[in-house]
């Protein structure tokens, strides 16, 4: 008989023949009887041995995580997980699964030592599923709007986002490589013959703070456009994450409800987003107590305050020169801000996604790298492509690791990423 997946058993009527492969979740001995939990990748069923039962002496000696076959008939029963109870008539051992070193009362800091083992917990499996289905929607979002895929280098020779978070590489030639901060000065030299394009790869910050948000190897979706302005680019990002906030309602209740995930701010994610300037947000911040003032940069705790005013992701727009990267283009009505916004979610997560209108004049950008004391040697070929045909051109870079958490409704990043690279792990 054809193995079947536990989803499909759970939906089989009662008398039902079943058979499936998988992992013993656990195991319980009660009245002379054995009960083994199977979990596969779509869900976890009960099997029940008696003592007459065929399979009952591996039952009997299966331990938590070995690799089993099992096989019986269908029986309705509200007690059991998913209502259904398979009376057991076959059960072989695969992989007899040493003393599994996982328990409940571990803790957080040894379930990452041991995450090679612990991505098998039905909490981390229901994040991998909703991460799958945010890192596909992102693809179709864009495929379906006519942008093009691309691939930048990891390997880098200048900073994109600052000096103080590169991470050095020692080259095959002895010289010093940095790994790439973001994708986002290699678009902008590919928009000139496809215009509009995205890509989903690592980005890299030697992030020496441990923050709840902050890993050192990040996944980065990003996207450039010609002939775009800051409006347009705004449009783009509201669209795009209330589409995959769409497909993840869509797809993932079960793993949502899992995670006791409140649905109804998910429900508020559709177009348009509240937006708010920097200036009001000082304001705001100020006369909530908080000590920030104008030209500061703002950290986990204002965007943790700003969030309360909203019920929805909302865009804080109008950045000061000083705390936003040199590409930024200054606004020709008020040159003291960018046009430059970030995108906050609700719920006290803060900044996902960072972007604006680029610099497209080459002698505007010269004159800014030298402002923020930055050698324009070292920027010779993003400053070229204002040279050849520049094009008023804005984009984007959403923090995907960061996306997940906030839609999953997790504490801490690390919980978004199945191996997490933060500064105090590289293991496993
Ligand atoms: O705001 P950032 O630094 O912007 C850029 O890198 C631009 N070059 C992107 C672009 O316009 N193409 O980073 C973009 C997003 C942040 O909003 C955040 O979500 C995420 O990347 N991010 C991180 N996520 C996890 N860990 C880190 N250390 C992160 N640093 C940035
Ligand atoms: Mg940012």
């Amino acid at each position: 008989m054809q193995f079947m997946k536990v989803a499909e058993i759970l939906s089989s009527p009662q008398g039902a023949k079943v058979r499936t492969r998988g992992w013993v979740y656990r195991r319980r001995d009660l009245g002379g009887k054995v009960f083994v939990v199977v979990r596969d990748s779509t869900g976890i069923v009960q099997f029940v041995f008696g003592p007459d039962s065929p399979g009952y002496k591996d039952a009997a000696r299966v331990t938590v995580e070995s690799s089993v076959i099992a096989g019986g008939t269908v029986k309705d029963d509200p007690r059991a997980p998913g209502g259904k109870e398979v009376v057991g008539e076959e059960f072989r051992i695969v992989g007899l699964a040493e003393n599994f070193p996982i328990r409940r009362d571990v803790s957080k800091e040894f379930l990452l030592d041991v995450r090679h083992l612990a991505v098998r917990s039905r909490r981390m499996t229901a994040v991998l599923k909703i991460r799958d289905t945010v890192f596909s929607a992102v693809h179709e979002y864009f495929r379906s709007n006519g942008y093009y895929e691309v691939q930048a280098p990891m390997f880098i020779s200048a900073a994109v986002e600052g000096g103080a978070t590169l991470f050095p590489v020692k080259y095959v030639d002895g010289s010093t490589v940095y790994l790439t901060q973001s994708s986002q000065f290699y678009l902008e030299a590919l928009i000139y013959s496809l215009e509009k394009v995205y890509t989903i790869a690592p980005s890299f910050r030697a992030e020496k703070s441990r923050t709840r948000r902050h890993l050192t190897e990040f996944w980065h979706a990003e996207a450039e456009v010609a002939w775009a302005g800051l409006e347009d680019i705004l449009r783009v990002e509201e669209e795009l994450i209330s589409f995959v906030v769409e497909r993840v309602l869509e797809r993932n209740r079960e793993e949502l409800a899992l995670l006791n995930r409140n649905l109804e701010p998910l429900k508020n994610v559709v177009p348009p987003f509240p937006r708010i300037s920097y200036d009001k947000a000082i304001e705001l911040l100020q006369s909530k107590g908080l000590q920030v003032r104008w030209g500061d940069d703002l950290g986990a705790d204002e965007e943790r305050a700003l969030t309360e005013f909203f019920d929805k992701p909302f865009f804080l727009y109008g950045f000061p020169e000083q705390v936003k990267a040199f590409y930024h283009k200054n606004d020709p009505s008020r040159p003291e801000v960018t046009l430059s916004a970030d995108l906050l979610a609700p719920e006290g997560y803060g900044e996902i996604i960072g972007g604006g209108e680029r610099i497209d004049k080459a002698e505007e950008l010269v004159e800014k790298i030298k402002r923020f004391g930055l050698n324009p040697d070292d920027y010779k070929w993003y400053i070229d492509l204002r040279r050849y045909g520049t094009v008023p051109h804005a984009g984007f870079g959403l923090g995907m690791d960061r996306l997940v958490m906030w839609i999953a409704g997790l504490d801490h990043i690390v919980d978004a990423v199945a191996f997490p690279r933060t500064v105090a792990r590289t293991y496993p």
